[in-house]
């Protein structure tokens, strides 16, 4: 069975038992607790919690995930082994407070041993040791003596707090022929036996102090590799033989020139399973960036690209393989199509920022190595590497192993520690440095609303808290312009993304506009040298630009939900509208009831089937008045305000950027509801194909 059959089969099971079918949700969570969406539970945490009404009882999907940051993290594993991915399918159904474990590990067997027709003797199972339940539906439903584990088998979270609970898994023996033993023994991990699949019984909830409260309703949240069970069934012992690595791997070789041999295999591995990390997530939204989950996705393409330089190949590499998974994927996958231009743009821009750095970094370290009279590159230098030229420590490592050398890690962290504390001091001093330049000129940026092509240009730079008469690629820098189409963070919606050209080449890769008064300041990181005077074209990404502004009318139409349903006197008193993501306080005095928060949401989701038209006018501040637009208490308004009007249902004074008709918002999705302060609350909602 190929990938897409095994979807396929895998979802018609469980649609037969009656269970909703439902996409993929983003890998980017809607929660702080975790980098990535890790695993396929965690779109369903605030229902597996009872914070959020379930849409149906029983669900079923194959989730995007990546573990490549934070607990979840398999990076350092991947190319040394045949089981490892940042990326992977997670096949999963759910019980939402209906069936539970005899539910749950009857149709596991069912499907394992009948539909998809694995040997029932090479299947074994473990269980947590508390749990004689589980063990005793195991006897009877397969006759199978499961082996009791503890916590660090059999126990399941997705992050430090949160839905948890026992677990049982299945391994599959893959014959005597293999290395290794029985789960739970210390030859576990030799390869014989795989782990196909972990049925969790998510009974409590953990808070920080690790106390564990029973959960409203007892759910079940089950979880199988796709790319095991694809090695299973094609009768492979390496994920990487599977037919979509297979195809993967061709393309690698196509476009190198090299081969796949024993010894260059690491990298065809790292190659393939970096091309779907950074291609998926860049599709959904990610940006490589210094921090937080662009950081990861930066560093995993810097990783293939070194891996790509190990197979003697130069230049671009992930951007030129993107087709190739979207020819693997694109069926299951239909957002990498959909953002292709967007997404190798991307990769585009990263890959010649990195393909400089190496040409240099690697400059430094031909000189220093000679100078080393001991085996061990000092950590400041490669702190240097790495903060001077992007190389990151497992990158440094992997140069030096080949030739004996070792890197001190202790002198390496010393160092980024006290680089941290610099440049926290300087992010506070940022808006500093700004007032003081008295002489600066505001930026005028009436094109924001529509972007056009215009040339600016730059009046200031800043740099590490300095302004400087230019800078070189890779420095990170703030840009002042004399004007732009960039939309500066201000009344509470977070600024543009995108970059900074001449003559068509990127020269700074902006990776948000922020405002100090009436300054709009580009803040990213330079692909080429800029000087003050030079003349650029201020580029937006108008990906990002479009789902802000989803997220911003639907602000807009959640207020007015919220009127409608609770009262008339509901009014915000803070928002912040982000591409991905909408918070929205506002004043009432008791938590929502999860039948006020359906409403609202439905009511929302109803507006935009309508597909209301949203006008933007300009218009004086009595006419405004006069129509009755609603005003944010305590906010300066200038002469001429702009209004947007969503149908009947909303006009509100606004400055931002909105969308021309609710439809395009597609969908909104509330997620929670709280208290943030006697009388405040604050809802969190997502929009367009993140709320999916
Ligand atoms: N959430 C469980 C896992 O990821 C199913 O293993």
């Amino acid at each position: 069975m190929t990938y897409d059959e095994i979807r396929k089969v895998f979802l018609n099971f469980f649609e037969s038992k009656g269970h909703k079918i439902v996409p993929s949700a983003s890998l980017i969570p809607n929660d702080p607790t975790v980098l990535f969406t890790v695993a396929g539970m965690v779109p369903w945490k605030g229902i597996l919690q009872g914070t959020e009404p379930a849409f149906a009882t029983r669900v079923a999907d194959v989730q995007k995930c990546i573990r490549a940051g934070g607990k979840h993290n398999d990076l350092e594993d991947v190319g040394f082994d045949g089981s490892h991915h940042t990326f992977f399918e997670m096949l999963g159904n759910w019980s939402f407070g209906d069936y539970f474990k005899e539910g749950a590990i009857e149709m596991s067997w069912e499907l394992l041993t009948k539909v998809i027709g694995l040997d029932p003797n090479r299947i074994v199972v473990t269980t947590h040791y508390s749990d004689d339940e589980a063990a005793k539906i195991w006897k009877k439903v397969a006759g199978k003596e499961a082996i009791l584990l503890g916590d660090k088998d059999n126990w399941w979270a997705a992050g430090d707090t949160g839905p948890c609970g026992p677990c049982t898994e299945m391994h599959y023996d893959l014959g005597e022929h293999m290395p290794g033993g029985l789960p739970g023994t210390p030859e576990e991990d030799g390869g014989r036996y795989v782990e196909i699949w972990n049925d969790v019984f998510m009974q409590y909830d953990r808070d920080a102090n690790g106390n564990l409260t029973p959960l409203p309703k007892r759910n079940v949240d089950t979880g199988a590799g796709l790319e095991r069970w694809a090695s299973i069934l094609q009768n492979k012992t390496d994920n990487y033989d599977t037919d979509l690595f297979v195809n993967l791997k061709k393309a690698v070789s196509d476009i190198t020139g090299v081969a796949e041999t024993a010894e260059n295999i690491a990298s065809f591995k790292v190659i393939t399973d970096h091309l779907r990390s950074v291609g998926f997530a860049i599709a959904d939204g990610v940006i490589p960036s210094n921090s937080d989950r662009g950081y990861v996705i930066r560093r995993i393409l810097r990783r293939a690209m070194r891996h790509g330089q190990i197979l003697g190949h130069r230049g671009a590499l992930l951007s030129k393989l993107y087709p190739a998974l979207i020819t693997e994927m694109g069926m299951a996958y239909p957002e990498l199509e959909r953002e292709q231009k967007r997404v190798v743009e991307i990769i585009q821009n990263e890959e010649n920022a990195f393909a400089d750095m190496l040409q240099n970094g690697m400059k430094l370290l031909e000189t220093e190595v000679p100078k080393l009279n001991n085996k061990v590159l000092p950590g400041d230098v490669a702190f240097k590497l790495f903060d001077t030229y992007g190389f990151p420590l497992d990158l440094t490592q992997m140069i030096l192993r080949d030739r004996n050398i070792e890197v001190d890690v202790a002198g390496f962290e010393k160092a980024m520690n006290e680089q941290k504390e610099r440049s926290r001091a300087n992010t506070k001093g940022t808006r500093i440095f700004w007032e003081s330049q008295t002489e600066l000129a505001n930026t005028d940026d009436s094109a924001k609303y529509t972007p056009v092509e215009m040339s600016a240009k730059v009046l200031s730079i800043l740099r590490n808290g300095e302004f400087v008469d230019s800078a070189d690629a890779n420095d990170e820098v703030e840009v002042a312009l004399d004007k732009t189409n960039f939309y500066g963070t201000q009344g509470g919606q977070t600024g543009d993304s995108g970059e900074l050209k001449i003559d068509n080449t990127t020269v700074m890769t902006v990776s948000e506009a922020g405002r100090v008064d009436n300054v709009v300041i580009h803040k990213g990181t330079l692909t080429e040298k800029l000087s003050v005077g030079d003349i650029v074209s201020p580029v937006i990404n108008t990906n990002v630009r479009q789902q802000t502004a989803r997220a911003h009318t639907a602000t807009h139409l959640l207020q007015a939900a919220l009127r409608t349903v609770l009262n008339e006197d509901v009014a915000q008193r803070g928002s912040k509208v982000s591409p991905d993501s909408v918070r929205f306080d506002f004043s009432f005095g008791r938590a929502m009831t999860a039948e006020e928060k359906q409403a609202v949401e439905d009511l929302i989701n109803k507006w935009i089937a309508e597909d209301l038209t949203v006008s933007h006018e300009e218009m004086s501040m009595d006419e405004a008045v006069k129509r009755g637009a609603m005003a944010l208490f305590g906010e300066k308004y200038g002469e001429t305000v702009k209004v947007i009007t969503a149908g009947d249902v909303s006009c509100e004074l606004c400055g931002g950027t909105h969308i021309h008709h609710t439809g395009e918002i597609l969908k909104a999705r509330i997620n929670k509801e709280k208290s943030i302060s006697s009388g405040i609350r604050r809802i969190t909602m997502s929009v367009g194909t993140l709320a999916e």
